[in-house]
């Protein structure tokens, strides 16, 4: 199987800036090699070019809208020409806005050829705020919205239909910050959050095996992985850490979960921050990670 890098170096939606220089420390810390090491053919397509970060004040509640737009048509195509080619796309951000286009070309394609789509976000936060609930006007913060939907009419659709993803078709991993009108929305969409207090109480073994539940040989495997859904004690290189996440430990555990299915069709890597990071520890967890989540085994060839 070959899989397909594409950088898309952004920090458009975020509260922080830095995260544009996500993809190159991805790189850094050897995330090719890595994965050619585990027999993959790996294509690094490089950086995707789009427009700067203006650093304007939010209009309308949305900050840099047009940009988003522009990064996240980049994004999608991008991930829509590796589906066709038959790669497995590997989308190195950037902020977590930019899973409006991955998605969405991801949900498409998996709808043209009849197989069932599952995203796992692995977050701290459910990225699930609109224009009119979200608090700062980042656009990180509302990429859930927009697949289900019901975000800025600019950044749906794009799918083919109204909503990329139905409200059964996600789970969330490592949930400890929500916001007041997020909180309703989840509630309202019916949406399956497994917050840190359900890892605590059940473990994370438990959790995986409830949130991989039906992922069955038909089922098209998205995870779209927030750096921020790990504890900052592990993961420092966050624009929007929040203390009382999963432990290396426990991540690692969660992604050998997902490489045990076979099922893993694509993924997003978003959030990285560089300029927040402690020499590049953040980037080289996140290629261990990467690495368990392809099917690295500490006993299995
Ligand atoms: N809930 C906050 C907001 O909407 C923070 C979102 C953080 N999102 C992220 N992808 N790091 O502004
Ligand atoms: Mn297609
Ligand atoms: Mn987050
Ligand atoms: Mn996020």
């Amino acid at each position: 199987r070959t899989l397909r890098l594409i950088g898309a170096p952004t920090d458009i939606g975020a509260s922080t800036r830095g995260a544009g220089m996500g993809p190159d420390a991805l790189r850094v810390a050897g995330l090719a090699n890595t994965l050619a090491g585990l027999g993959f053919e790996v294509v690094d397509g490089g950086n995707l070019a789009g427009p700067g970060t203006p650093w304007e004040v939010p209009a309308e509640g949305l900050h840099h809208l047009p940009e988003v737009i522009a990064w996240n048509r980049l994004v999608h195509d991008a991930v829509d020409q590796a589906l066709e080619a038959g790669q497995l796309p590997v989308l190195l951000g950037g902020d977590h806005c930019i899973a409006v286009g991955s998605i969405s070309a991801i949900a498409r394609h998996v709808r043209q050829r009849r197989q069932k789509l599952r995203v796992l976000w692995l977050d701290a936060h459910t990225d699930v705020n609109t224009e009119t609930t979200s608090p700062s006007g980042n656009m990180h913060g509302m990429p859930v919205s927009c697949l289900l939907g019901h975000g800025p009419a600019a950044l749906t659709g794009w799918s083919g239909e109204p909503a990329a993803l139905a409200h059964d078709a996600i789970r969330f991993l490592g949930i400890r910050s929500v916001d007041a009108e997020e909180k309703s929305a989840i509630r309202s969409l019916g949406l399956g959050v497994f917050d840190m207090r359900h890892i605590d109480e059940h473990g994370m073994r438990t959790t995986m095996t409830e949130a991989l539940q039906d992922v069955d040989d038909d089922t098209h495997l998205h995870v779209s992985f927030d750096l921020d859904c790990l504890d900052p004690d592990y993961a420092p290189g966050v624009g929007t850490g929040v203390r009382g996440g999963p432990t290396w430990r426990e991540m690692q555990l969660c992604m050998e979960m997902i490489a045990d299915t076979g099922r893993l069709g694509s993924l997003d890597v978003v959030e990285l921050n560089p300029a927040l990071d402690v020499r590049n520890r953040t980037a080289e967890i996140a290629v261990e990670l990467i690495e368990s989540l392809f099917g690295k085994s500490t006993l299995v060839r």
